[in-house]
């Protein structure tokens, strides 16, 4: 099939890269001329494992390319994605206001000609949002156009995108009309997957009500993780525990600093803003994820007494493991209230360095390449990102480069044992410290 993806980003770029994988002919298109210029000279712009083997072989075989032009792209695409951002406001309500210009883009671009079209709709939004973009096209493009609007939500992990895409749990289509639903099953034929037939409003609503459950499994820990530091008691050992009953599972229940990234942050409450609807819960869920590093902050004060003038080394920076995204990564704003009490911060992150360093470098953050002369002369390293490099650090190596052997694992993913073979004072989350050798 032909398909047009809208927004070459973290979702659309892997998105079509997987379509062409499949099989499909994929255009990307974007409006950032130099992002399609990076990708046309055989770059990709971003770091997503697997991805960059993807787009090189899906493009030397014509599957994939790139454009600017949504007009160019879409005569000849049965379907056309829509991958655009749908950022927060400074209220924290969703700024559609990317979905609505491609919309009206394609509007003006769709002629009677080219029969009929079915625009997807990728990128998280409010329910409802589909009827919205069905009425913007219909007011802007002729009265002859064909189309239909379905909501096909992407559940993809940044760090594991491909493997997600092309082996989902399951490919929710929410369409309200049967030839629009056949498209999409079309397009989804090579993927062996339980696919859920809905409709439009039903589709979005479980995207948003997905990624508000996830983000509540997180805080849910990370309050009892609190719970377990007043006690003793191991979070780990209770999330394992918890997580063996099949209806809980053990997936999303890490104890840590939080979630950031571009979706849970604003996601969570966004499912019923729009529409007046209240969901205190939600607010709890965000409550606790607000204050869960500002808790681990001030456990490291307690330690070192005053901040000011000492050395902190932070590892980690990207929101998660395995991406050099950052938005909204907790890592930076730990960053950024460690500078605010004057504290000399020195970070890194195997990946996110260039993404991170436009808004380190005016805090006075030294961003240094190699992990352990990071933590040269530090008084205390703060662990901040689950990357297995620094799950795998060489301890002693470590213990040899640091100025006091400290550390605060915001991410649980060191083994106290192991720290306490090497002489570590280690402070984690819900789990019981290892105290001064
Ligand atoms: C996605 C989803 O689409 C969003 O709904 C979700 O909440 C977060 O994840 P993502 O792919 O991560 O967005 O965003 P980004 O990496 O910023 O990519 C979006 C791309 O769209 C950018 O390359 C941007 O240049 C492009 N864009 C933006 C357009 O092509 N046209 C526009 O009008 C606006
Ligand atoms: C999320 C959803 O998982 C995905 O289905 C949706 O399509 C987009 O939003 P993403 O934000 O890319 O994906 O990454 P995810 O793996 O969900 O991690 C989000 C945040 O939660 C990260 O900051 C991560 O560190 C944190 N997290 C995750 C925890 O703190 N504990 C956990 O147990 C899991």
């Amino acid at each position: 099939m032909n398909l047009t993806i809208i927004g070459s980003g973290y979702v659309g770029l892997t998105t079509g890269t997987c379509f062409a994988e499949m099989g499909h002919h994929v255009i990307c298109v974007d409006n950032n001329t130099e992002k399609i210029r990076t990708l046309q000279s055989g770059a990709i712009p971003i770091y997503e494992p697997k991805l960059e083997e993807l787009v090189k072989k899906n493009v030397a075989v014509g599957r994939l390319e790139f454009s600017p032009s949504i007009a160019a792209s879409i005569a000849e695409s049965e379907v056309i994605f829509i991958a655009v951002p749908t950022p927060p406001n400074t209220d924290g309500s969703v700024d559609l206001t990317y979905i609505e210009k491609v919309a009206r883009e394609i509007a003006q671009a769709l002629q009677p000609e080219m029969g009929y079209k079915v625009i997807v709709d990728k990128s998280t939004v409010p329910v409802k949002t589909g009827e919205k973009v069905s009425q913007t096209i219909k007011h802007y493009a002729g009265p002859n156009v064909q189309f239909d609007i379905v909501s096909n939500p992407e559940f993809l992990r940044e760090g594991c995108a491909v493997d997600d895409l092309l082996h989902p749990d399951r490919i929710v289509i929410g369409a309200n009309s049967e030839q629009a639903m056949n498209v999409i099953k079309r397009v989804y034929q090579p993927i062996h997957a339980p696919i859920l037939e809905t409709d439009v409003n039903s589709a979005e609503l479980i995207k948003h009500a997905a990624n508000s459950f996830l983000a509540l499994k997180i805080s849910y820990i990370n309050a009892v993780a609190k719970v377990c530091e007043k006690t003793g008691a191991d979070v780990e050992l209770v999330a394992e525990g918890i997580g063996m009953d099949k209806r809980i599972s053990r997936h999303f229940l890490n104890a840590g600093l939080g979630y950031g990234g571009s979706c849970f942050p604003k996601d969570v409450i966004n499912i019923s803003r729009t529409l007046g609807i209240p969901f205190t819960l939600l607010e709890e869920v965000e409550h606790i994820n607000d204050t869960q590093h500002i808790h681990f902050l001030d456990r490291i004060r307690d330690r070192l007494w005053v901040l000011k003038d000492k050395k902190i080394a932070v590892w980690g920076l990207a929101f998660k493991q395995n991406t050099d995204d950052v938005r909204e990564s907790i890592a930076l704003k730990l960053c950024e209230k460690l500078c605010g009490e004057g504290a000399i911060v020195t970070a890194t992150d195997p990946k996110a360095m260039h993404t991170a360093a436009p808004i380190l470098n005016p805090m006075g953050v030294k961003l240094v390449e190699d992990m352990y002369e990071c933590a040269r002369d530090a008084e205390v390293l703060v662990i901040a990102t689950e990357w297995s490099e620094y799950a795998n650090a060489d301890l002693q190596k470590l213990a040899g480069v640091m100025r006091n052997r400290i550390i605060f694992d915001g991410r649980n993913i060191l083994s106290p044992a192991n720290l306490r073979a090497v002489g570590f004072e280690y402070h984690s989350v819900g789990r019981p410290s290892v105290e001064e050798a």
